[in-house]
């Protein structure tokens, strides 16, 4: 992200509503898979705001929430204090192109990366699950663009993913309407 858009994403975050708390898209319907998950840590990659760090930490799980606008960093911070959530949301600022941090390392029992897409990065996801954790990944997707977009994933993108990463049992694998989900669930113990 060069530092225009780096501008504009500020700009966006700074005028938003605050967030409120949700689950992220790719579970819906499908939360429950989440009871399987044996300890409680959590990851938002490119959180944004952090509605999906915020329903987490309402879950219970000890979220690590990243993102490279300080804005949103800053307001999601202030929303876990305000929601009593700051023990439990721990936001970041931090680039996420190509790779995560080298010290966020997991493992992870909910691993959420949500509207925000990076191949090299998205690969390296399914490594940091723990056993019984759950992977959410939804990406815009050239299927069924009604415009298109230069963050939208080929056809097939995500699903060669989910395929590919090994002692994982996929969940949900959709693409449609301009979007494409995985839902990919680690071995348990
Ligand atoms: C469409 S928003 C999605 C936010 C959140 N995941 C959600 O679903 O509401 C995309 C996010 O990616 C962040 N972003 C863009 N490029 C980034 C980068 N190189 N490293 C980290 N975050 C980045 C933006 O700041 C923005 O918060």
């Amino acid at each position: 992200m060069d530092d225009g858009e780096r501008g504009r994403w500020d700009a966006r975050h700074r005028d938003a509503p605050d967030p409120t708390p949700r689950p992220p898209d790719g579970l819906v319907g499908l939360v429950d898979v989440l009871a399987q998950a044996t300890g409680r840590r959590a990851l938002d990659v490119a959180c944004g705001l952090g509605a999906v760090s915020l329903w987490a930490a309402g879950q219970g799980f000890a979220v690590d929430a990243l993102d490279r606008s300080a804005v949103a960093v800053a307001r999601l911070r202030a929303r876990a204090v305000a929601l009593a959530l700051d023990g439990l949301v721990r936001a970041r600022v931090a680039d996420l192109a190509g790779a995560l941090p080298a010290d966020v390392t997991g493992p992870y029992d909910l691993l959420v990366c949500q509207r925000f897409r990076d191949p090299a990065l998205l690969r390296s996801l399914p490594g940091l699950l723990g056993a019984g954790g759950v992977l959410v990944v939804t990406v815009l997707s050239e299927v069924g663009a009604a415009t298109p977009s230069r963050f939208a994933a080929a056809a097939g993108e995500l699903s060669h993913l989910a395929r590919t990463a090994g002692g994982c049992e996929v969940l949900r694998d959709v693409e449609g309407d301009g979007k494409a989900t995985i839902v990919l669930r680690r071995a348990g113990p």
